[in-house]
C-alpha cells in the first residue's frame, strides 16, 4: 500500500531543520500521522471520521467509549440484540449506560483541512473512507455528507514530500469514493468539494461504473464538478459549492463552470431550487436564459453573485443601467418560479454602488452620519430593486434582495403591496442599524 511508503519517510521530516514553510504546513499534520505507527500518543480507539464529525455525545462519553474493548464494533455495527449476547457481561453493563443516539451519524465529512484539523489531501480521504466502509451504522444512517479535500499544490523538490501529499488522488481512493457513496443508501444532502484540477478523475471513475445515487436531492458542487449532477437523478435542491475558488481562476480549456452546472440541471426533472453565484462575470441575460431552457419547472431561484461584473464604487450615482429590468424579463419564462434570491442592492447596477470602500470614512461621529447616508441609498436602491421585480414577476410569494427579506401582501383586488423592515420609519431604522456608539462588529467593520 502506497500509504507505508511515505510513514517510513515521517521520521526524516521530524529530524528536519531549518524548516520551510511548507514543511511547517506539512508538519502540522504530523499528529494524525503519527497515529499510523506505534507511538507512544495511542490512537482513540473511536473511529476517526466519527471525532470528525463532532457530535455532541461523542464530544461527552469520547473516554467511555475507548473503556470499551471495541469502540469500533461498538458505534458501527447495526442495531442488533443477538451481536450482543457474545459479548461479556461487564461490557454489556458499559454499553447500556451508553446509549447511541439516533443522529449519530447523520452528518460526516471528509475534510482535511479545516479549524482543528491539517492532514494531507488524499490519504486523509483514503482513511476516513476506509472507516466508513467498515462502519455499517454509518453507511446506512448518513443524511448528509460534506467532503472538502484540500490538495497542497506547491511543488517540493524533496521528493518525500510529494510522497507525503501526492498531487493526484490514487485509483483505489476514486473506486472507495464510488463503493461508499454507493452504500450510502439514506444520504439526502452531498457537499462535492473536490478541487477542479482534479474533480474529472473522479468523473471517468463514476461514469464508468455508472454510479447512480438515487437518495441524493441536495447536491453543493465546486467549479467543474457538474457531472455530479446527472449521477443524482433524484435532485431537488441544486447550488454552487466551493466557496471563493468559484470565483477565480479558470480551466485550461476555458469552459465556463457557471454554465455547465446550469446546463447539467436538464437531467434533473424534479429539481425545485436552483442558487448559484454568477462568478466572474456576473450574471447576464444569457446565462439567465440557460436556466429558463435547463430547468424550466423551478419554483426558487438564487441568482447570487452580481448582475453583470461587481461596479465599483465611484461616489457618483449612475443610474439604473436596465440590467435588473432585463434579467426579469428573461425570469418571466419561469411559470412556477414563487422564491426569488437577488444580490445586494450595490450589486444590481441601479446606480447604487455600495458606498465608500475606504473604512476611515466612517470612523468617528462624521462617519456615522456617513454610513447612514449611505445605508439610507442602499435601502433606497432595494426599493427601487423591489418595484422593478413585482412589476415584472407579479407571481412571486416572497423574495430577497441581498439579505434583505421583502414583504409582499396582495389586497382583495390582487394589487400588490411590498414592504421592507423600513417602510414607514426610516430614520428609526436607521438608528437602529448604525447606533451613535458603534458595536464591536462595527468597530471591526470601521477598520477594514
Ligand atoms: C454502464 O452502462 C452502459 C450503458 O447503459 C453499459 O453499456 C455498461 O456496460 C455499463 N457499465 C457497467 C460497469 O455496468
Ligand atoms: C408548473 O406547475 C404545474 C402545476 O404543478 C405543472 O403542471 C407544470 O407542468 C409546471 N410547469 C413547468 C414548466 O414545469
Ligand atoms: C408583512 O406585512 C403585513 C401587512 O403589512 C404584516 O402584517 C406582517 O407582519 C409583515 N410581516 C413581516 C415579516 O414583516
Ligand atoms: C402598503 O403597506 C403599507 C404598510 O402596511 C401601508 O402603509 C400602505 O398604505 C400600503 N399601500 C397600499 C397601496 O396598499
Amino acid at each position: 500500500m502506497k500509504l507505508g511508503a511515505f510513514l517510513l519517510l515521517v521520521p526524516t521530516t521530524i529530524a528536519f531543520p531549518g524548516l520551510s514553510s511548507a514543511q511547517i504546513w506539512l508538519a502540522s499534520f504530523q499528529q494524525p500521522l503519527m497515529n499510523f505507527i506505534d507511538n507512544p500518543i495511542r490512537r482513540s480507539t473511536v473511529p476517526q471520521f466519527i471525532l470528525d464529525a463532532r457530535h455532541p455525545w461523542i464530544l461527552a462519553n469520547q473516554r467511555k467509549l475507548e473503556r470499551l474493548p471495541n469502540a469500533e464494533a461498538f458505534l458501527c455495527s447495526s442495531p442488533d440484540p443477538e451481536s450482543s449476547e457474545s459479548r461479556g457481561i461487564e461490557t454489556k453493563a458499559s454499553e447500556e449506560e451508553l446509549q447511541i443516539p439516533l443522529d449519530l451519524f447523520d452528518k460526516l465529512e471528509i475534510n482535511n483541512n479545516r479549524a482543528g484539523i491539517s492532514r494531507p489531501g488524499w490519504p486523509n480521504a483514503l482513511e476516513r473512507l476506509g472507516e466508513m466502509e467498515r462502519c455499517q451504522r454509518a453507511l446506512s444512517q448518513v443524511k448528509g455528507l460534506e467532503v472538502e479535500i484540500y490538495v497542497y499544490q506547491g511543488k517540493h523538490p524533496d521528493t518525500f514530500l510529494n510522497l507525503l501529499e501526492p498531487s493526484q488522488p490514487p485509483e483505489q481512493l476514486l473506486t472507495l469514493f464510488g463503493d461508499v457513496l454507493e452504500s450510502m443508501t439514506d444520504l439526502e444532502t452531498l457537499k462535492w468539494g473536490i478541487r477542479k484540477e482534479d474533480t474529472h478523475l473522479f468523473e471517468q471513475a463514476f461514469k464508468s461504473r455508472n454510479l447512480t445515487l438515487p437518495s441524493i436531492k441536495n447536491l453543493k458542487p465546486g467549479p467543474s464538478s457538474h457531472y455530479m449532477v446527472g449521477i443524482c437523478p433524484n435532485l431537488e435542491w441544486l447550488e454552487n459549492g466551493g466557496g471563493w475558488t468559484w470565483y477565480h481562476g479558470y480551466m485550461p480549456d476555458g469552459r465556463d463552470w457557471g454554465l455547465l452546472l446550469i446546463q447539467a440541471a436538464l437531467t434533473s426533472p424534479k429539481l425545485k431550487r436552483f442558487a448559484m453565484v454568477g462568478g466572474h462575470n456576473g450574471w447576464t441575460p444569457f446565462l439567465i436564459s440557460e436556466i429558463v431552457k435547463s430547468m424550466p419547472q423551478i419554483e426558487s431561484l438564487g441568482l447570487l453573485g452580481s448582475l453583470g461584473p461587481q461596479t465599483r464604487y465611484t461616489g457618483l450615482s449612475t443610474g439604473d443601467s436596465g440590467k435588473l429590468k432585463a434579467v426579469m424579463e428573461v425570469l418571466t419564462g419561469l411559470e412556477n418560479l414563487t422564491h426569488l434570491d437577488l444580490p445586494e442592492s450595490s450589486s444590481l447596477d441601479l446606480g447604487f454602488t455600495g458606498g465608500s470602500g475606504c473604512g476611515n470614512a466612517y470612523f468617528g461621529k462624521g462617519g456615522r452620519i456617513f454610513l447612514r447616508e449611505v445605508t439610507k441609498n442602499g435601502a433606497e436602491a432595494t426599493e427601487k430593486g423591489g418595484d422593478i421585480v413585482v412589476a415584472n414577476l407579479p407571481h412571486l410569494t416572497s423574495f430577497r434582495i441581498g439579505r434583505t427579506c421583502a414583504n409582499i401582501t396582495r389586497n382583495e383586488e390582487g394589487v400588490i403591496n411590498v414592504t421592507w423592515p423600513w417602510t414607514g420609519r426610516t430614520d428609526e431604522w436607521l438608528m437602529q442599524v448604525v447606533p451613535e456608539k458603534p458595536d464591536f462588529y462595527d468597530v471591526e467593520y470601521d477598520r477594514m
